[in-house]
């Protein structure tokens, strides 16, 4: 039986990156995935291909939208939707090459097959062929990350009633997609279909999308939605049941006043969360404790209860996020190897690819009034920045909340051009505790999206911003 100082199983984000970096630290280290194509949900069915579709709607939505005022005709553009999935396919397909390339320069053992633990330090790979076999592990890191979750009433057959998988390969764009779940899926996948010519109907249960996010963020980023898309949101609506009928799906929901009220469809995406992953993983053999949401449990080290077993990703508590999984993967590496490694978990940024893009950093205003933390709140419009209005991007606001008396930035919330990347910034400021004005004081290129942090940053330390 072959030996391996660490077996880590699931190669998605947190898993490839575990190996990776247990592979610098020395380890000898496999890999085992039960796909023949490496990065999991992430690189296969998730942020990759997301956001290739949404790059390619937006070119689409663009040509047929914005060209005209920037002084570019041409005729009315049309969707080649066949070559737009062939093109994500493509990219998916080189971005899993990488991982490959990444795994045989790190002389990663990669072992294709479903694995399962015999015992603690015993798992057995079930290769696609039936074939078996058994390695001995000194630790084993468990990255087996997360499954979409369904509800009662809804049988999601794959065709009609779809996950986010399938809706990432459409072979014709939706006349009517109706969507179950106002949550970041919801909204990444309805803005492509929506720029491609489809009706949106979001359904959700809470009174706004995103939750959990900024109350002033999320109405922003609803308007904005209704407004040049056109998706129409049903809040505070409860589906009960999602049914094929011919070509199309007949969903019933409860309104707020208890009504019962049918929508009818050609597809149905069904996008309220995802559950953790540990089917036929012989949890019970190796004797690791899983929580009531099925969630493996871990402590401060990420380890379970038993000593030698780790979890990281999707699979354990937290945002299910992948640059999250691959923080976890480099700390559970660290730890293995005897290093003291730290996650500053209120520092991950939570960011929804629509556009405009939304990027959030911290605590949210209802979060601070909860804690009855006194606080001050700077915000500057896209609307006043010369960037934006160059690029014709003026939707949205950057908005900080600092400590009313030390200043110190305590959370970020961005909705406009760029957010995804411009709240790195907010990042680096925040874990090095910067104070708004720290911010205020330090130069942004002109004219760049960053001038706005820059400015709500002036507004929050003093109300003094410069250009409004
Ligand atoms: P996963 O990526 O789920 O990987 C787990 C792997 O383990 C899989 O390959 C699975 O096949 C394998 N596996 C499971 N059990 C076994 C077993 N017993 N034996 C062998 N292999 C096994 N996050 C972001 O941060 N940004 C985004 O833009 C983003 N977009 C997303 C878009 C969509 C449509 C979806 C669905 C998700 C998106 N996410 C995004 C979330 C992100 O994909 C996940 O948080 C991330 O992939 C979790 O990584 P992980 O390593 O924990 O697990
Ligand atoms: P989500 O948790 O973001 O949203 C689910 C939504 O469905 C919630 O708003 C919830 O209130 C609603 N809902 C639940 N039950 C309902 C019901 N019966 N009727 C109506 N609404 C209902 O989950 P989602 O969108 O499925 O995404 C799953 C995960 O994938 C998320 O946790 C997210 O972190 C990750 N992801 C991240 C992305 C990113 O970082 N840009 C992109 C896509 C996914």
């Amino acid at each position: 039986m072959e030996k391996f100082d660490v077996i880590v199983i699931g190669s998605g984000p947190g898993g490839y990156v575990a190996a990776i970096r247990c592979a610098q630290l020395g380890l000898k280290t496999a890999l085992i995935e039960k796909y023949e194509s490496l990065g999991g949900t992430c690189l296969n069915v998730g942020c990759i291909p997301s956001k290739a579709l949404l790059d390619s709607s937006e070119h689409f939505y663009n040509a047929a939208n914005h060209f005209k005022e920037h002084g570019i005709k041409i005729n009315s553009p049309e969707v080649d939707i066949e070559q737009m999935i062939a093109r994500k396919a493509n990219v998916v397909k080189t971005t899993v090459a990488g991982v490959d390339y990444l795994m045989k320069k790190n002389k990663i053992t990669v072992i294709t097959g479903h694995g399962s633990f015999l015992s603690k330090n015993t798992i057995e790979v079930t290769k696609p062929d039936g074939t078996k076999q058994q390695l001995e592990t000194g630790k084993t890191i468990i990255a087996t990350g997360s499954k979409p979750s369904s509800l009662p009433g809804i049988e999601i057959d794959k065709q009609r009633v779809i996950t986010s998988t399938e809706a990432l390969q459409l072979k014709e764009v939706p006349k009517h997609l109706i969507i179950i779940g106002g949550g970041v899926i919801g909204l990444e996948l309805g803005s492509v279909y929506a720029r491609l010519g489809s009706k949106i109907t979001v359904i959700e249960y809470m009174n706004h999308i995103i939750a959990a996010m900024d109350e002033t963020v999320v109405k922003e980023l609803e308007r904005i939605l209704q407004k040049e898309l056109d998706f129409e949101f049903l809040l505070k609506h409860k589906v009960t049941a999602a049914k094929i009928s011919g070509d199309g799906v007949n969903v019933t929901v409860l309104n707020s006043k208890n009504e019962q009220v049918e929508i009818k469809g050609d597809y149905c995406l069904v996008a309220v969360g995802r559950k953790p992953y540990t089917d036929h993983l012989g949890l019970d053999k190796a004797g690791v404790n899983i929580n009531e949401n099925g969630r493996v449990e871990v402590n401060e080290k990420l380890q379970t209860n038993v000593s030698d077993i780790y979890a990281i990703g999707d699979v354990i508590k937290g945002a299910m996020l992948a640059h999250k999984a691959m923080e976890e993967g480099v700390f559970v590496a660290e730890v293995i190897a005897g290093q003291k490694p730290h996650i500053n978990y209120n520092l991950i940024p939570g960011v929804i690819y629509t556009w405009p893009e939304v990027a959030a950093l911290g605590a949210t205003e209802e979060q601070l009034k909860e804690k009855n933390q006194k606080y001050k709140v700077g915000v500057f419009p896209f609307k006043a920045s010369g960037r934006a209005k160059a690029s014709g991007d003026t939707n949205g606001f950057v908005k900080v909340l600092a400590d009313e008396s030390t200043d110190e930035i305590l959370g970020v919330h961005i909705i406009g051009p760029r957010a995804a990347d411009m709240i790195a910034e907010a990042v680096v400021a925040m874990e090095y505790k910067a104070s708004a004005e720290d911010i205020g004081r330090m130069s942004h290129a002109h004219p760049t999206f960053t001038e706005s942090f820059k400015e709500a940053c002036l507004d929050a330390t003093a109300k003094r911003p410069i250009h409004i």
